[in-house]
């Protein structure tokens, strides 16, 4: 889907003051059904333009197989689309950039774009994966566990410019919480877990 130039032009304002680099708007159908909802693009996203094409990429597209879907049937961004880095050093004593999480500041810079992506594509469904993202659209941040693989129908938070304050949707959204692909990578423990939920959420959102 193609943003408004804009839209790009005040996101990249606005995150300007802090240590991000690129944009990378999010991707798939204008009409996708369910949209997922990551953190931030890192170092690899960022360098070939794709969502989810590094190493979480990777986890991410198997959570497309356990659904039995393709890229081009979903709607993929992140509560931020610039590339949230720190400095630090590798063993050899390199300085070099590091990912890290986005922090609220830079969540709020971006959230025009996240919001302009949810109200063209008005998914059915939208499953945040991860802490951030569900921060984002909820406004809470509780254990993630405690919330995980559970249908919530729910307005969801937008920034609103003229009260300068985040406000709920007036409509409702199926929201499907799960955990971000890179916690996979880093505790293989949550796999079947993760399959369990992918299955709940093919059974009410594909109805398979
Ligand atoms: N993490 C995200 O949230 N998005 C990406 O595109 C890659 C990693």
């Amino acid at each position: 889907m193609q943003l408004p130039s804009s839209l790009v032009q005040l996101a990249n304002e606005r995150i300007e003051p802090f240590d991000c680099e690129g944009f990378l708007p999010g991707a798939g159908p204008a009409d996708a059904t369910i949209m997922f909802v990551g953190e931030a693009p890192g170092e690899t996203e960022i360098h070939n333009g794709i969502p989810f094409s590094g190493r979480a990429g990777v986890i991410f597209d198997s959570y497309l197989d356990d659904l039995n879907i393709k890229r081009e049937d979903i709607y993929v961004t992140s509560a931020v689309r610039s590339r949230p880095y720190k400095w630090g050093q590798t063993r050899a004593g390199v300085r070099r950039k590091y990912n890290r999480t986005p922090n609220q500041k830079e969540i709020l810079a971006h959230a025009p774009v996240l919001d302009y992506e949810i109200n063209r594509v008005q998914p059915q469904w939208i499953v945040p994966m991860g802490k951030i993202a569900y921060w984002r659209l909820l406004g809470t941040s509780p254990r993630l566990g405690d919330v995980t693989g559970r249908i919530q129908t729910h307005p969801i938070r937008q920034w609103e410019e003229a009260n300068e304050a985040y406000i709920w949707t007036a409509r409702n959204y199926n929201i499907f919480p799960i955990y971000h692909p890179a916690a996979i990578l880093y505790n293989r423990s949550l796999e079947q877990t993760m399959k369990e939920y992918l299955n709940t959420l093919a059974a009410h959102a594909l109805h398979i």
